[in-house]
């Protein structure tokens, strides 16, 4: 009993620590990543989001491979329903504060949840907000500005069979149109009720592959299109 109870904690281990290792090659090979800055936000504020557990596993892969991540909690953020009316009275200092967060990375990572088939209403709002112009701004009168050239991963987490992958086929205009560029790549994790261990991390190695296949190519093309270090 104690030496199949030893196997069960071990070969976990063992296999994460392989994993880690061939990340890491992968990672050195890919020399110019190191310190590119990564923006990470998922589209969810529940509590016990798949989401956001996905957000931050992929943002500890991320910090392992040399990334300079942030990772935003939408939560953290005042910024109310978008009106045009309330905008008009003044954009909102959380917004203000959003589109220079983006626009200071050039590289994101976004975490989907899916409600009928498409993104949620939060993280519309939010794109919604930060892509809207500031009418004789100095620095955001361009909507597009905190979005263009950027290289965003999509990643998604649902309880059903399809992980969420509708909504980022929704997702994938939106930000083509707002001038990003959107990885080919994408993951999205089905039966995220049982995908995470009790510290919020993935524990299958195929889930955790996924995630870093799509990091992977975010840093990789990031480090092409805007340098070394992401500047
Ligand atoms: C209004 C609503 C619509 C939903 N529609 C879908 C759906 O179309 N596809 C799906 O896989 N899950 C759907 N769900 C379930 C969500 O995937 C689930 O609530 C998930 O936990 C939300 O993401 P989160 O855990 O990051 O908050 C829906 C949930 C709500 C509240």
């Amino acid at each position: 009993m104690g030496v199949r109870e030893g196997h069960s904690t071990g070969l976990p281990a063992l296999r994460f620590a392989r994993a880690k290792r061939r990340f890491y090659r992968e990672a050195r090979f890919l020399t110019t990543i190191r310190d590119m800055k990564l923006l990470i936000f998922a589209g969810s504020t529940r509590q016990n989001s798949f989401n956001r557990k996905l957000a931050a596993t992929a943002a500890a892969m991320a910090r392992d491979a040399g990334a300079t991540v942030t990772h935003l909690e939408l939560s953290g953020l005042n910024i109310p329903l978008y009106n045009a009316d309330l905008e008009a009275q003044g954009t909102p200092p959380d917004v203000i504060q959003l589109k220079q967060l983006m626009f200071e990375h050039p590289a994101w990572i976004i975490c989907s949840p899916e409600y009928n088939g498409s993104y949620t209403a939060l993280l519309k709002n939010t794109i919604d907000w930060a892509s809207s112009p500031v009418k004789g701004h100095p620095d955001w009168a361009q909507g597009t500005k905190p979005f263009e050239g950027k290289v965003v991963g999509l990643l998604s987490a649902s309880p059903g069979g399809l992980g969420g992958l509708r909504s980022l086929s929704h997702l994938t205009p939106l930000l083509s149109n707002l001038q990003c560029w959107v990885a080919p790549r994408q993951f999205a994790l089905g039966g995220a009720g049982q995908a995470f261990d009790a510290d919020g991390m993935l524990h299958n190695e195929a889930h955790r592959q996924g995630v870093q296949s799509v990091l992977k190519q975010v840093l990789w093309a990031g480090a092409r299109l805007h340098g070394p270090t992401g500047l």
